[in-house]
């Protein structure tokens, strides 16, 4: 049997079409543009795609976008006063600050610094609290697109045994509290996980955050799994051509996991690219219309479950 492939991208465009619909009831109705600001430093080839497509998508969900760029050699101070002056703007209702960030800047002060209603990403430590805590709050777009993929194919994650492969702040970490909160029980597992395999079988819902090409082989996966790659990894191969062109030579995009083989034996499967990417900037952009509905005394829109 082959596997049901999840298609985040279909999912994702359907997301953020009841978001523009939304965006376009706040203005006709407040006059209210949900807008976003987007930090990026430097020009870390992977940071710019998402951030061109970030851009995109904001603007086709009918939202403002206000891009600050500044060189790899900026510094903290400069980076602060910036954010100070977002968290002071009433059109911004959202800010993003692209991560990575070079050496010479504390990303988590970087982060700490950010109003926390207009923390999009979820990752202000009092977000972090709220959300671990079961309070209302803002929750990583990431995560959050993994649950809404996997909700698509099982009815209910009450009591199915899900394990998460990876305990970074951005994915594993807020998965395993949105795990929870749909009465899951979560195992997570990371590099120094003994016997990875064996703990990957026990999943009824696999998700991988790594970024390891294709580490996950299809005997580590239960007959009839649910398994979401969060992971974009390049390796070389038959597919794009590197930016600048002559760079690095031709590359292609593969998850976590082996997905000819994981097809072969899952339930259902999302595939990459197409799965968990389009869902983080949909849910990016859910995000800031619920922080602009929150900043403006409004109801938030009962979208995305
Ligand atoms: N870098 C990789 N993923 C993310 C994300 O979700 N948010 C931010 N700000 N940076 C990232």
């Amino acid at each position: 049997m082959s596997a049901r492939i999840i298609d985040g991208k279909a999912i994702a465009a359907e997301l953020r079409a009841k978001i523009a619909g939304e965006v376009a009831r706040l203005q006709a109705a407040h006059q209210l543009v949900p807008g976003i600001a987007v930090v990026q430093v430097g020009d870390n080839p992977a940071s710019s795609v998402y951030v061109r497509n970030k851009a995109k998508a904001v603007a086709e969900a009918g939202m403002r976008a206000f891009d600050h760029t500044f060189p790899e050699n900026v510094s903290e101070a400069e980076l602060l006063t910036l954010i100070g002056k977002l968290n002071g703007d009433a059109q911004v209702n959202g800010i993003l600050v692209q991560l990575p960030l070079p050496p010479q800047i504390d990303a988590q002060k970087v982060i700490a610094s950010i109003e926390p209603d207009k923390d999009v990403d979820g990752f202000h430590p009092l977000n972090t609290g709220r959300h671990a805590s079961g309070l209302p709050g803002l929750v990583p777009c990431t995560p959050l697109g993994c649950v809404m993929l996997a909700k698509t194919v099982l009815p209910s994650l009450s009591g199915l045994e899900a394990v998460v492969i990876g305990r970074s702040n951005i994915v594993g970490k807020p998965l395993v509290q949105l795990l929870l909160a749909e009465d899951a029980t979560v195992t997570v597992a990371h590099s120094k996980t003994r016997d990875l395999p064996s703990v990957c079988r026990r999943a009824d819902l696999l998700i991988t955050a790594i970024g390891r090409p294709e580490m996950v082989r299809g005997d580590w996966i239960k007959p009839g799994a649910t398994v979401i790659d969060v992971g974009i990894n390049r390796v070389p191969g038959e597919g794009r051509e590197s930016r600048p062109a002559g760079g690095a030579g031709k590359y292609k995009i593969v998850g976590d996991v082996a997905f000819a083989e994981a097809e072969k034996i899952a339930g259902a499967l999302t595939p990459v690219p197409g799965g968990v990417g389009p869902m983080t900037i949909a849910c990016l952009l859910l995000n800031t219309l619920r922080a602009a509905c929150a900043q403006n005394g409004l109801e938030a829109p009962q979208i995305g479950g």
